[in-house]
């Protein structure tokens, strides 16, 4: 029970990383607010874990939505009293080259993947500084420092996250807020699963990608939940501002 008595917010929580953390943190003792802008994905995931035997409570948010935002860090003091840790892993990918993006899928894109971790780390820093500390993950990826030519938008997303993760870290450690950000390769979700899809040969593709892995695999969304879950926990005390790279040896070569 590394998170015992925790409350705690996650982000995207109705599929994928999020799903599988929420879950978990769950099993570690969290109180969990689950927030999806999927009202029936949300909704699932929160059930499943009461199902479980784990406290859970569903709240609609889009998180790039300010008063959204908002409300979901009040839902987390107004049910368990505080709040404790965020765990901010919405987002969205919609695949272009550089030149290639419309301007609207731009701003879509940095509205949720950046605008939406700024807004959760806007509204919960005050709610924690209230309650002694807390801490802060931010769901960042590879792409925040390596390049994938098809997804430009997304890319520039993550590299702010990490950017805005080390300033906000320097900006609270005084009053006791950890801010970190983890940085997965692929892992197996919807998300990941869409991206393979799009190929005429989904599994080739896949085991393409699976075969530049150290590991010669993608990893799966427990597996990132159990970073998450380190960097909620008083396990991680004197970690804040870092980039957990958490990526099966992918971005450890040259060639
Ligand atoms: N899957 C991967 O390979 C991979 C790799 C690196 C980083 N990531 C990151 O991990 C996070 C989770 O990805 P995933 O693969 O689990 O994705 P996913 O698509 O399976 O799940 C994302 C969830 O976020 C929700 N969501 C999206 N926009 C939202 C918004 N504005 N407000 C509220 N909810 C919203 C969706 O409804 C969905 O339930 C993302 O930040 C993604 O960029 C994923």
């Amino acid at each position: 029970m590394k998170l015992k008595g925790k409350v705690t917010i996650v982000t995207g929580a109705g599929s994928g990383i999020g799903k599988a953390s929420a879950g978990v943190f769950a099993e570690e003792g969290a109180l969990v607010v689950v927030v999806d802008w999927n009202k029936e994905a949300g909704a699932q995931t929160a059930e499943t874990i009461r199902q479980a035997g784990g406290e859970a409570t569903y709240c609609y948010a889009d998180v790039s939505n300010a008063q959204d935002a908002e409300a979901m860090v009040n839902t987390a003091v107004e049910r368990y009293g505080r709040l404790d840790v965020l765990f901010n892993n919405a987002a969205i990918q919609i695949m272009a080259k550089l030149a290639d993006t419309e301007e609207d899928v731009w701003d879509r894109i940095q509205r949720v993947n950046l605008k939406g971790v700024f807004l959760g780390c806007k509204y919960a820093i005050p709610a924690m500084i209230r309650n002694g500390g807390g801490s802060i993950i931010n769901m960042a990826s590879v792409l925040g420092f390596v390049g994938d030519p098809d997804l430009a938008a997304y890319c520039a997303a993550k590299g702010g996250v990490i950017a805005l993760t080390k300033a906000g870290a320097l900006g609270y450690g005084p009053q006791g807020v950890r801010i970190n950000c983890i940085c997965p390769g692929d892992v197996d979700t919807p998300l990941a699963q869409e991206y393979f899809q799009k190929d005429a040969d989904p599994e080739r593709l896949r085991q393409e990608i699976s075969s530049k892995y150290a590991l010669r695999r993608i990893a799966g969304p427990r597996e990132v939940a159990q970073m998450a879950v380190f960097l909620a926990s008083d396990a991680s005390s004197f970690v804040t501002g870092s980039t957990m790279v958490i990526d099966g040896g992918l971005t450890v070569k040259c060639y």
